[in-house]
């Protein structure tokens, strides 16, 4: 064989094994190919859940346009089970679901949209309600039956439980179960959940849990927007189809952050390819709020289908440059003032990737605004605790 055909035919077989990963399915169970979108009753209702408020915001999601902006799950978080039946089935709390499960996950169906439940690996979830340790075939056979589309699969009471094992035991019981259903593990990180989950399910708690403050620990537990980011620095790449970082659910619109803080929020998340389940009343949203959860543009930044995350690639004293690479070949870039004054903050070709003297258009995903052609490098006036978030097409 000539040298040539030698080159020729590495080639070839280059271009197939690329074209065989990339027809690979993402995830054991092939769902989840964006981060998911949809809203959770947590952050805002904590044990207060009910099938009206359930109904409600679900009825929200389709009213406010949120569905058409791409949200789709409506999960209830903890407290609707109550105890488990002498067969060992797991009974909701008939006061607050009095039609049952069944019913409302049909609503939620009814209304096109996607139903999701929450259960935690060991003997009590986080709110001491039955866990499903020792039911995990049971209690997804029960989902199935429901309707169920989404399962978050907490870590509270877990004793001496391995949490590979743990989850790799529901994963298959979720396979079995006949039914299509996303796989969330929150076991909070303990146990870098990004370095085995990947196979076990479809997104995966990176941190300890979210609070409503900027940054700086909670009142008694949890971690800041800021805590959070800084978390996710080092984790980008075990993220993709399929398989998913998780920074935790939204804040926006729950009210410990300013307007700025909220849209910063919402920004750093979907530079993270993070999924994007809002926590908020949906009944009761500003129109400020409104607009920052259903921003079309920076929502494709989140859905972009070259799945990669966005990367940190710079840290200051007091502002951060993120970057995400599109599927188009250009880039969206966050631009993030940490500081308590308002400062310029730029950005170089070099730090996306681009050659110096290469034009590119700049979008504003904010204002909705292209900004003009630039070359080398684009700065912008960022208010403290806002973000610029712009994309970058050459
Ligand atoms: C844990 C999880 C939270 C929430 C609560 C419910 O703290 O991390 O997201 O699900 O449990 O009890």
């Amino acid at each position: 064989m000539t040298l040539q055909r030698i080159i020729r035919r590495a080639a070839s077989l280059t271009i197939l094994a690329a074209a065989l990963l990339w027809a690979a399915p993402p995830t054991p169970n092939g769902l989840a190919p964006t981060p998911p979108m949809g809203w959770n009753s947590w952050n805002k209702f904590a044990c207060n859940v009910s099938e009206d408020l359930i109904k409600r915001a679900a009825d929200a999601m389709v009213k406010t346009g949120m569905k058409d902006a791409g949200y789709e799950f409506i999960v209830i978080d903890d407290c609707w089970q109550i105890s488990r039946d002498a067969q060992g089935n797991i009974v909701p709390d008939a006061k607050h679901f009095p039609a049952g499960i069944k019913a409302l996950a049909d609503y939620v169906h009814s209304l096109g949209l996607k139903f999701g439940i929450y259960s935690d690996a060991g003997t009590q979830t986080c709110q001491h309600r039955p866990g499903t340790r020792g039911y995990e075939y049971q209690d997804a056979r029960q989902y199935a039956a429901w309707g169920v589309d989404y399962l978050k699969f907490d870590w509270c009471s877990h004793t001496t439980q391995d949490a590979p094992s743990s989850y790799a035991l529901m994963a298959d019981a979720l396979k079995v179960s006949g039914r299509p259903i996303v796989f969330s593990l929150c076991e909070w990180g303990s146990s870098k959940p990004w370095l085995w989950a990947g196979e076990v399910g479809n997104l995966w708690r990176t941190t300890g849990d979210i609070q409503d403050i900027w940054a700086g620990k909670g009142k008694e537990y949890g971690l800041g927007v800021m805590d959070i980011v800084d978390l996710q620095v080092t984790l980008g790449s075990y993220a993709g189809p399929g398989h998913w970082n998780d920074p935790d659910m939204l804040e926006v619109g729950n009210g410990g952050l300013t307007e700025t803080e909220n849209r910063s929020h919402f920004s750093l998340w979907a530079i993270l390819a993070a999924p994007l389940m809002a926590g908020n009343d949906l009944d009761a949203m500003t129109p400020a709020i409104h607009d920052i959860l259903t921003n079309k543009e920076v929502i494709a930044v989140d859905q972009d289908a070259l799945c990669l995350e966005g990367r940190r690639v710079r840290h200051g004293e007091d502002g951060d440059v993120w970057v995400k690479e599109l599927s188009d070949g250009s880039r969206a870039v966050v631009l993030l003032n940490r500081g308590t004054a308002d400062q310029t903050i730029n950005v170089t070709w070099e730090e996306l990737g681009y050659p110096a003297h290469l034009e590119a258009a700049v979008r504003d995903l904010w204002a909705h605004k292209d900004l003009g052609k630039f070359t080398g490098s684009f700065s912008a006036p960022v208010a403290s605790h806002a973000v610029a978030m712009i994309t970058i097409k050459p």
